[in-house]
C-alpha cells in the first residue's frame, strides 16, 4: 500500500519543529512526502489555538477535503497539535470525517494510530491530561514531547535547526491557552539538549535556535540535584565546534536576568537578539493579564538590556482590545512602543480562547473596529520606528547567514542560479541581495544600500585580502 504523506503546519516555531519530526518519523515508517493534500493517502494538519483565526483557517481547510472524502474514503486524515488537544472530540463532530487527533505530547504515536486505521480499527484519538487531571508528575509525563533522531533534509534549510529546550508553561496568563494545550513547563536534560546539538552540528548546522515558550526561565534539576539554568545552558552549548550561532525564543520579561545578559554579552555565538514580549503598555491591563510585571518592571529590563548588550536587538508582542482595555490603556502602550524602540512588535487583536482565566472571569468588550484601529495605529508607530531604525545601517556592512532565495524571487518562475537571496544578521535583521543560490549556508558580508522597515537591502562586499579588512557590523 502506498504511503503518500501531505502536512500542513501552522502557528509557531514548536509547531515546525513537531512537524519536522513527525515527518522524519512517518519516513522511517516508509512514508513519502508530497506536494499537495490531492496527491497523498495521509493528510496531516499540525495546528494552533491561540487565537481564533489560526483555528478556523484549519476548520475550513477539513471543509476543502470533505469531497475528497466521499470520493476516496480511504484517504486519512488527521489533526494534530494544539487545537486537538484543545478540543479533542469536538473536531470529530465539526468535521466528522476527521480519522485521527492527535495532541502534542502525543506525536510519537503517529505512526502506529495510523496503523490502526489503515487496519479497519477506526478513528484514533490521543491527547495529554488535563491540567488538573492526575498527580503532577503523570500530568506532566503524558505532555512530554518526542525529540527522536534529527533527519538535516527534513529542516527548511540544513544548516539551520530549532531545538526544543522547554516543554509547556506555568505562567497562566489569563488570555493564554498555551498552558492548558502544551502542559505543565518542564526543562529538557542539559544531557539531551547538548548530545541533541552535537549531532546537528555533526549534520552540518551552523545555527541552533533554541525553542521554549518561556525559554529564559528554562530551568532543569538533575537527579543528584544540580540546578542548570538558561546561562549555564547557553555556555555548554558555545563550546559545541561547528556551531557558529545562537538563537533563543521566546523570553519572559521577569527571568531577563543580570547573569543572562551578561552570559549573552561574553558568548559571541549567542545572538543579542531578544524577543521579550511586553503585551501592553498599561498597569491596569497587565494585571488583567497576569503577567506578573509592571511597565516600570519591563523598563528597568530594557534599561538592564542597554548597560550590558547595547547592541541588542529587542523585539516584543503586544496584544490590543483585551478585555477593558482604555483609549488611555491603549495610548501607554503607543507610548511603550515610542520609549523602547523596539526592533519590531508581533500586534494581535484579542481573541477569546475557552478553558483560559480572561474567558471565564472577564468579557471581551472592546468592539471589533476598535481593536481593528488600534492594531493598525500600534503597527504604523512601530513601522515607524523600525523604518528609521533600519535606516541606521545604510553604508554600513553586516555580515548574515544565508538562508535562501528571497520571497520575491520564490514568486518568480525563474530557477536559474542567480537571483534575490535572503540571509539574516545576528541580531535577526531580515537582509536581501541579487546573488547566487548556491551561496546559502555561507556567511557573507552585505553592504546595506536602502532599507525598508522590515528589510535591509544591500550588495556583497568584496573582501580584499590583507590587512585592511572592513569593519563589518556583526548586529
Ligand atoms: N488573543 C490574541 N493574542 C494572543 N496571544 C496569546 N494569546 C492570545 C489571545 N488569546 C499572543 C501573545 C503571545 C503571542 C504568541 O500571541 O501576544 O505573545
Ligand atoms: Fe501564554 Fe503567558 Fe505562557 Fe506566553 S508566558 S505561553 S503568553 S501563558
Amino acid at each position: 500500500m502506498s504511503k503518500r504523506l501531505y502536512i500542513e503546519t501552522v502557528g509557531c516555531q514548536m509547531n515546525v519543529l513537531d512537524s519536522e519530526m513527525v515527518v522524519a518519523d512517518l519516513k522511517r515508517h516508509g512514508y513519502e512526502l508530497v506536494a499537495t493534500p490531492r496527491e497523498a493517502d495521509t493528510v496531516l494538519f499540525n495546528t494552533c489555538s491561540v487565537r481564533e483565526h489560526a483555528e478556523e483557517k484549519i476548520y475550513s481547510a477539513l471543509g476543502k477535503l470533505r469531497q475528497a472524502k466521499e470520493h476516496n474514503p480511504d484517504k486519512t486524515i488527521g489533526v494534530m497539535g494544539c487545537m486537538a488537544q484543545k478540543d479533542q472530540k469536538l473536531i470529530f463532530q465539526r468535521a466528522p470525517y476527521v480519522d485521527l487527533i492527535v495532541g502534542p505530547g502525543q506525536l510519537q504515536q503517529i505512526p502506529t494510530l495510523l496503523e490502526n486505521i489503515r487496519s479497519g480499527q477506526g478513528r484514533q484519538l490521543a491527547v495529554s491530561l488535563g491540567r488538573k487531571s492526575g498527580s503532577q508528575e503523570v500530568i506532566r509525563r503524558s505532555h512530554e514531547t518526542f525529540d527522536p533522531l534529527r533527519d538535516p533534509s527534513m529542516r527548511p534549510t540544513p544548516f539551520q535547526a530549532y531545538l526544543r529546550i522547554q516543554i509547556g508553561c506555568d505562567k497562566f496568563c489569563t488570555y493564554c491557552v498555551v498552558p492548558m494545550t502544551r502542559g505543565p513547563e518542564q526543562g529538557r536534560s542539559p544531557e539531551q539538549i547538548l548530545s541533541e546539538a552535537r549531532v546537528l552540528a555533526d549534520q552540518g548546522c551552523v545555527e541552533i535556535t533554541l525553542l521554549g515558550q518561556t525559554v529564559n526561565s528554562y530551568r532543569h534539576t538533575g537527579e543528584d540535584g544540580r540546578v542548570t539554568r538558561m546561562s549555564d545552558l547557553l555556555r555548554q552549548l558555545h563550546e559545541i565546534e561547528g556551531l557558529r550561532r545562537l538563537k533563543f525564543v521566546t523570553n519572559y520579561p521577569k527571568d531577563m536576568t543580570e547573569e543572562l545578559l551578561t552570559t549573552i554579552r561574553d558568548l559571541p555565538k549567542v545572538s543579542p537578539y531578544l524577543h521579550v514580549p511586553a503585551q501592553s503598555g498599561s498597569d491596569e491591563q497587565l494585571k488583567r493579564m497576569r503577567r506578573g510585571y509592571t511597565v516600570a518592571d519591563y523598563l528597568e529590563m530594557m534599561e538592564r538590556i542597554e548597560r550590558i548588550l547595547p547592541e541588542a536587538a529587542v523585539s516584543s508582542d503586544f496584544i490590543v482590545g483585551f478585555c477593558g482595555e482604555t483609549e488611555e490603556d491603549f495610548q501607554q502602550t503607543v507610548d511603550l512602543v515610542r520609549r523602547c524602540r523596539f526592533k519590531n512588535s508581533f500586534i494581535f487583536k484579542y481573541s477569546v480562547r475557552a478553558g483560559t482565566k480572561a474567558s471565564e472571569r472577564l468579557e471581551d468588550d472592546v468592539p471589533e473596529e476598535v481593536k481593528n484601529r488600534r492594531n493598525n495605529e500600534l503597527l504604523a508607530v512601530q513601522d515607524e520606528i523600525s523604518a528609521a531604525d533600519n535606516q541606521r545601517f545604510v553604508g554600513q556592512t553586516v555580515e548574515i547567514l544565508v538562508e535562501g532565495p528571497s520571497r520575491r524571487a520564490q514568486k518568480q518562475a525563474d530557477d536559474g542560479p542567480l537571483c534575490q537571496m535572503m540571509g539574516r544578521t545576528l541580531c535577526d535583521r531580515i537582509v536581501v541581495y541579487d546573488g547566487n543560490r548556491r551561496q546559502a549556508g555561507e556567511f557573507l558580508p552585505i553592504e546595506i544600500s536602502d532599507a525598508t522597515a522590515t528589510t535591509l537591502i544591500g550588495r556583497i562586499k568584496t573582501v580584499h585580502s590583507g590587512p585592511e579588512l572592513f569593519q563589518l557590523q556583526t548586529v
